[in-house]
């Protein structure tokens, strides 16, 4: 008999504004997907372990200044830096659960309203990285954010730039295909059985034989 094309592993991505509970989400999911005997890996962006990450965490504890360009391109590159490991797992049947990529990217980053760093413009740096096979946008009202506690110590968390982040994912997710819209205002178990049903239908109907694609 012939031997079985390989079948890919998937690679999902999982967003949302902070608070919304992405990282419990993706550690359930890894567990699902575990259970079922899929090979799974999780992983994180920003990367803070690698040379690069550690620029990007001083940035983001405030220690250090950095122009809105230059960290926008360190992000970017933080994601560079793994893409071939990504996409070697990936073609050996590892499925890759990501928690934040290059949607968070461009909005955080074009949340700043600086005149010269657009939507558009901070786009071009993810051209050409490994494209999701699905995005899970995590969903929450921000009556729900505050309802789970206060913002942390970090850059980005007040209210102004979580209000503009909100807006630009919708902005960013209406133009994006293979994007679930899943409301994380449930209970952590509701949530998880819909990201879990959602990601089995993706992965039944993916082509797996096909290499993954390309962000463009
Ligand atoms: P974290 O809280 O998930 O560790 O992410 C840290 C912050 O970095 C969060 O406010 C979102 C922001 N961010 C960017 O600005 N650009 C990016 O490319 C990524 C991945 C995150
Ligand atoms: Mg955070």
């Amino acid at each position: 008999s012939q031997a079985q094309p390989t079948r890919r592993g998937a690679l999902i991505v999982v967003e949302g504004l902070d608070r919304a509970g992405k990282s419990s989400q993706c550690e359930m999911l890894r567990d699902s997907l575990w259970q079922k005997g899929s090979p799974v890996k999780y992983i994180r962006f920003p990367d803070r372990t690698t040379p690069i990450g550690k620029l990007i965490d001083s940035y983001l504890r405030g220690s250090s200044h950095q122009d809105d360009h230059s960290i926008h391109l360190l992000f970017s590159a933080n994601r560079w830096e793994v893409a071939k490991s990504i996409e070697d797992e990936i073609a050996s049947g590892t499925t890759v659960i990501v928690d934040r990529y290059s949607y968070s990217g461009v909005v955080y980053s074009a949340a700043k309203a600086n005149p010269t760093l657009s939507l558009e413009w901070a786009w071009q740096p993810e051209i050409g990285l490994p494209r999701p096979d699905i995005c899970l946008f995590l969903s929450i009202s921000p009556e729900e954010a505050a309802k789970r506690g206060g913002f942390g110590v970090e850059r980005y968390e007040n209210e102004p730039m979580q209000t503009r982040v909100r807006q630009l994912f919708s902005t960013v997710f209406e133009r994006q295909e293979d994007v679930s819209i899943i409301d994380a205002g449930r209970s952590i178990t509701e949530v998880a059985l819909q990201i879990q049903a959602t990601v089995s239908d993706c992965i039944e109907h993916m082509d797996a034989t096909a290499p993954l694609r390309k962000l463009e």
